[in-house]
């Protein structure tokens, strides 16, 4: 006979309105996993907390993001001010956690499949997220690529 664990694991989408924060979650629709280790098996099952990133739903995030363990902070690579203001949204998901250095965030370059608009370079979004400790990955929606990759990898770090 095998134990199975049962773990829910909060992760919320931040960003800016447009980036693509609801593309990559209902792109990402296959939400239970199974991790092996020993005799054990262990399902995770995501809740993904999906809002809009537009400023007259700011008041909400302190809820939104509490008890989160893991975030994907998405910017899109073909609008430059939606990589800037990923300070502030960082800032948001830390000052709303209780133990910031307990949760996974992973920073989100989405639409690389419209590159020949790209504002902000895959190397100084990586450097970005080294510095502050982040995951970092980018994906299309549209296309549907590293959207699993990028969910697997958060789910990895806090598992
Ligand atoms: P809010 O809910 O307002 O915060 O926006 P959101 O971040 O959820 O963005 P949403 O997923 O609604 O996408 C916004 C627009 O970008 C839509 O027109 C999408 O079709 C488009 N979009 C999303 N992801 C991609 C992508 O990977 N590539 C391209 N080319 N367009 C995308
Ligand atoms: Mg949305």
């Amino acid at each position: 006979m095998q134990d199975i664990n049962y773990y829910l694991f909060k992760i919320v989408m931040l960003g800016d309105s447009g980036v693509g924060k609801s593309n990559i979650s209902t792109q990402y629709l296959q939400n239970v996993f199974n991790v092996e280790s020993k005799s054990t098996v262990a399902m995770i099952k995501i809740q993904l907390w999906d809002i809009s990133g537009d400023e007259k739903y700011r008041s909400l995030i302190d809820t939104y993001c509490s008890r989160a363990m893991g975030a994907l902070i998405v910017y899109d690579i073909t609008n430059r001010t939606t990589f800037e203001n990923v300070e502030w949204w960082l800032k948001e998901f830390r000052r709303s956690y209780i133990d910031p250095n307990n949760v996974v965030i992973m920073l989100v370059g989405n639409k690389t499949d419209i590159a020949d608009r790209r504002q902000v370079s895959t190397e100084e979004a990586k450097s970005f997220a080294e510095r502050e400790n982040l995951l970092f990955m980018e994906t299309s929606a549209l296309c549907a690529t590293n959207v699993e990759e990028g969910f697997t990898n958060v789910l990895t770090q806090i598992y």
